[in-house]
C-alpha cells in the first residue's frame, strides 16, 4: 500500500529533526518544507540534514517579500499592536507561512501537514487554523501534542539520545537557554531563563539591535512617506552624497532594520496574555517595525478625522487580537480589514522622523491630504473662526458637571 504523505513544517532543529524521523518511523513519506522569511538560518545546510535524515524532498521557499507586502507593511497601515506593546512579528509570519506549506501540500497531493509547535503556545494555534481556513479538509499532526510522541520525549535530553541513536546530526554549538523566533520583521526572546518576569534578561541576548551603551552618537533622520497608510519609501540623508532613497518594500525595511538596529531601536520586554489564557513573558527587538509604526501614527492622527481615528482605534485592537490569536483568515479579519484600509484613504504624506539612543521621534510631517487647517488654528489670524462662540460650547459642556456639583453637595457623596 501506498504511504501517506506528510509536509512537515521543517526547521532544522532538533526538535523537527526528531519529529521527521519519528514521523518516517511511522510509516509516513515527509517532505520538508522550509520557509525563508528572514531568519538567519544556514537552508543548504538543513536540506542536507533532512535528506541524510530521510526526507523524501525538501522545499526551500523564499516568503520573505510576500510576508513584508501582504503581511508586516498591511500591519503597520492597520496600526496592529498587540495589547499595547507587541507588534506581532511572529503572529503575523504564521499565516503567510500557511498559505506556502498548504500550497505544497495540494500540490503534492499530502493528505497531512505537520509541525514542531507545543501544546501550550499560540503558535500551534495560528498555524493550524490558518491550514484549516486555506484548506478545509487538510488534516494536521501535531507530535507535541500525541502522548506517544511527549511522553517519550520528556525534555530536550530525550531528543538528544533519540538524535544520536538515529544518526540525526546533534548542532555541537550549545543551544541557547531560551527559545528564538525569527523574521525580518522581529526576533522574539521567551522560555527558559526568561520565564522569570522578575528576573533582568542575561545580556547579550539581542540580535537585531544594539544595546544602549553602544549606540552612535549622532542621530539619523528620516523621511518616510506612506500612500494610503502603506509605507512606500524612505529618504535617509548620506552625509555629503546624495541621500539614499529606497522604495523596494523588503529593501525599505531591511535598511530600516539596519538603521534602527544601530541606534538600539524597538526592544521590549513584556508579559502578554497568551490565547490558550497563560501569561508568558517575552523579549522583542522590531527595529523597522517600530520605526515605521510611530511614523505612521504621526501621519494618521495629522490626517484622519477625529471620529474616524477612534472608530479605527477600536477596530485596530479588535484586528490585532484577531491576528495574535490565528484568525488572520476568518471573515472577522476580512471585514476589519476592509473597514481598517477605508480609513486610511487620506493617510498619504511623509513623516521625518530622528532616531537616536533607542528613541524614535517625529521632526515633521507633511500632507496634502491632511484635516489640518493651518489659519484655522493660528494664533495669530481669526481664520474663520469666531472664538465668541466657544462661550457658548463651554456654557453648554458645564450644565451637566454644574448639575453634578449641585447633587454631590445636597447628598454629601464624595467625590
Ligand atoms: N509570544 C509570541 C507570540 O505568540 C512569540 C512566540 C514564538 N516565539 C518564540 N520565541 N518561540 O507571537
Amino acid at each position: 500500500m501506498a504511504r501517506d504523505l506528510i509536509i512537515l513544517a521543517y526547521s532544522g532543529g532538533l526538535d523537527t529533526s526528531c519529529i521527521l524521523k519519528w514521523l518516517i518511523q511511522k510509516n509516513y513519506d515527509v517532505v520538508c518544507y522550509m520557509a525563508d522569511i528572514g531568519q538567519d538560518e544556514d537552508f543548504e545546510k538543513a536540506r542536507q540534514k533532512a535528506k541524510l535524515i530521510g526526507a523524501k524532498d525538501v522545499i526551500v521557499e523564499d516568503l520573505r517579500e510576500e510576508f513584508v507586502t501582504n503581511y508586516m507593511l498591511p500591519a503597520i497601515q492597520m496600526g496592529l499592536v498587540y495589547e499595547s506593546r507587541y507588534y506581532l512579528g511572529t503572529a503575523l509570519a504564521r499565516p503567510c507561512i500557511s498559505v506556502g506549506i498548504v500550497k505544497a501540500a495540494k500540490k503534492l497531493g499530502a493528505k497531512y501537514i505537520s509541525h514542531g509547535a507545543t501544546g501550550k503556545g499560540n503558535d500551534q494555534v495560528r498555524f493550524e487554523l490558518s491550514v484549516y481556513s486555506l484548506w478545509p479538509e487538510g488534516k494536521v499532526i501535531a507530535p507535541w501534542r500525541i502522548p506517544e510522541f511527549f511522553d517519550r520525549f520528556q525534555g530536550r535530553s530525550y531528543l538528544i539520545e533519540y538524535a544520536k541513536k538515529e544518526n540525526i546530526p546533534v548542532a555541537a554549538t550549545t543551544k541557547a537557554p531560551w527559545s528564538i523566533d525569527e523574521n525580518i520583521m522581529h526576533i522574539s526572546y521567551e522560555s527558559g531563563v526568561l520565564e522569570d518576569p522578575g528576573a533582568i534578561p542575561p545580556s547579550g541576548i539581542y540580535k537585531m539591535t544594539r544595546d544602549l551603551q553602544q549606540v552612535d552618537d549622532y542621530p539619523s533622520i528620516i523621511d518616510i512617506t506612506f500612500e494610503r497608510g502603506l509605507p512606500v519609501s524612505a529618504q535617509i540623508p548620506s552625509g555629503h552624497q546624495k541621500a539614499l532613497v529606497v522604495t523596494d518594500p523588503l529593501v525599505l525595511v531591511e535598511t530600516l532594520n539596519k538603521l534602527g538596529g544601530q541606534h538600539g531601536v524597538g526592544r521590549i520586554d513584556i508579559v502578554e496574555n497568551r490565547f490558550l489564557g497563560l501569561k508568558s513573558r517575552g523579549l522583542y527587538e522590531t527595529p523597522a517595525g517600530t520605526i515605521l509604526h510611530v511614523a505612521h501614527l504621526d501621519l494618521e492622527v495629522y490626517a484622519l478625522d477625529k471620529e474616524v481615528l477612534r472608530i479605527k482605534k477600536y477596530l485596530q485592537d479588535k484586528m490585532a487580537d484577531f491576528v495574535y490569536n490565528g484568525f488572520w483568515f476568518s471573515p472577522e479579519a476580512f471585514y476589519t480589514r476592509k473597514c481598517l484600509e477605508m480609513s486610511q484613504e487620506s493617510v498619504t504624506g511623509t513623516v521625518t522622523v530622528q532616531v537616536f539612543k533607542g528613541n524614535v521621534s517625529i521632526l515633521a510631517r507633511k500632507s496634502g491630504a491632511s484635516l489640518y487647517n493651518k489659519d484655522l488654528v493660528s494664533m495669530d489670524i481669526a481664520g474663520g473662526f469666531s472664538p465668541e462662540d466657544s462661550t457658548g460650547f463651554i456654557n453648554i459642556n458645564a450644565v451637566r458637571l454644574k448639575e453634578y456639583a449641585r447633587y454631590t453637595a445636597a447628598t454629601q457623596i464624595t467625590k
